[in-house]
Formats: C-alpha cells, sequence, structure tokens
C-alpha cells in the first residue's frame, strides 16, 4: 500500500498539518507525516488540538492529486467513512460520523479531521488530510466544546496505535483510489 510506505515519524512536532504546509513542494505524493506529541496541534477554525505522549494519533497524509477542487466536494465525509470502517473492521465498534468533520463514540467526540486543499485555479496542487484520533488518552481539556472521549477511556483498556494507523491508512488508501484522487 502506497500510504504506508513513506511514513515519517517524528517523537514531537508543532503540529504534523503545520510542517506539510511548510515542506508542501519538498513531500513526495502518499507521505504520511506522523507525530507522538503535537505541542502546537490545531483544528479547523484554528481551535487548538490536544495531542500528548503518544496516547493518540496525530497525522497528516499527503496527496499531490490531479483532480479539480470540485470533484473533493464529498472528500472530508468520505474520509469520516473510511475511519469509521478501520474501527469496525478492526474491533466491530460503531462510531457516528459528525458532519462535517468529527467521529463520535457515545456522543463524545473521539477524532477531528482537518483537510486543507492548495488550488491554481480550478485544480487541486496539494491536498492535506489531518487526522486527530484519541486512542488511549485519558485526559482531557475541560474547555473544549463538544465532551472528548478515547477508545481506552470508552473501554478501559489499551489499544495498539499502530494497528489503528495501519487500518485507517488502509481505508483511506482504497477510498482515495475509488475517488481517482490517489
Ligand atoms: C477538528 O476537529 O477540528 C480537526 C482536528 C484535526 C487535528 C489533526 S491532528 C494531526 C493534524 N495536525 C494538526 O495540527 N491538526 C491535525
Amino acid at each position: 500500500m502506497l500510504l504506508e510506505k513513506n511514513v515519517k515519524h517524528y517523537k514531537e512536532l508543532e503540529s504534523t498539518q503545520k510542517l506539510a504546509r511548510e515542506k508542501i513542494e519538498e513531500l513526495e505524493n502518499g507521505t504520511v507525516i506522523l507525530a507522538d506529541r503535537q505541542t502546537l496541534g490545531y483544528g479547523t477554525k484554528e481551535r487548538k488540538w490536544y495531542t500528548g505522549d503518544g496516547n493518540n494519533i496525530a497525522m497528516t497524509i499527503v496527496i499531490k492529486p490531479n483532480c479539480t477542487i470540485k470533484s473533493l466536494s464529498t472528500l472530508t465525509i468520505d474520509i469520516a467513512a473510511s475511519i469509521q470502517r478501520a474501527i469496525y473492521t478492526l474491533y466491530g465498534y460503531s462510531l457516528k460520523i459528525k458532519e462535517p468533520n468529527d467521529l463520535l463514540l457515545n456522543n463524545k467526540k473521539i477524532c477531528g479531521i482537518l483537510t486543507q486543499v492548495t488550488t491554481r485555479k480550478e485544480q487541486v496542487q496539494s491536498l492535506l488530510i489531518g487526522i486527530g484520533f484519541n486512542v488511549n488518552e485519558t485526559i482531557f481539556d475541560s474547555d473544549t466544546k463538544i465532551l472528548a472521549t478515547s477508545l481506552k477511556k470508552e473501554y478501559q483498556k489499551e489499544f495498539s496505535r499502530e494497528e489503528i494507523i495501519k487500518q485507517i491508512l488502509k481505508e483511506i488508501e482504497l477510498q482515495l483510489k475509488s475517488n481517482y484522487i490517489l
């Protein structure tokens, strides 16, 4: 699978999304930037996104597609559905999609998606898919508007980040291929 081949793994970054944006010219199609910890992670509307100490998944997938902006209209929902399938396949848990870019477990937010594109006229130059998924987190910011959760918090056991990352990348790759984006 293309997305598993080029994973750049960092212990700590300000933000995988920020790094991807800064280095976009030199990053190859299909690169995945992964961080154990983010010090300045952010979400939609520049909201803070906390990822601490190897407990969660913080990654940005870099795609350089040959497509127009119009063809990406359902992209974030498609990515949410891919993550939903990944978790169902691994554990049989049903996450709920809260449009446009959240996934909920037991009505609490477990995953946020941040998709960003650069374009030249109608043509997409780069597509960044940022994913923050709470795996083994136990500490949650009390001022988050939507109540947050993690797999560990809901099921009182540790989960393998690697296993989840692999399955999510597999499902996203299939999805992007079926949309002719990859
Ligand atoms: C949201 O819920 O608003 C989207 C959250 C997206 C967070 C991810 S974590 C990996 C990537 N790096 C960031 O700084 N943000 C995204």
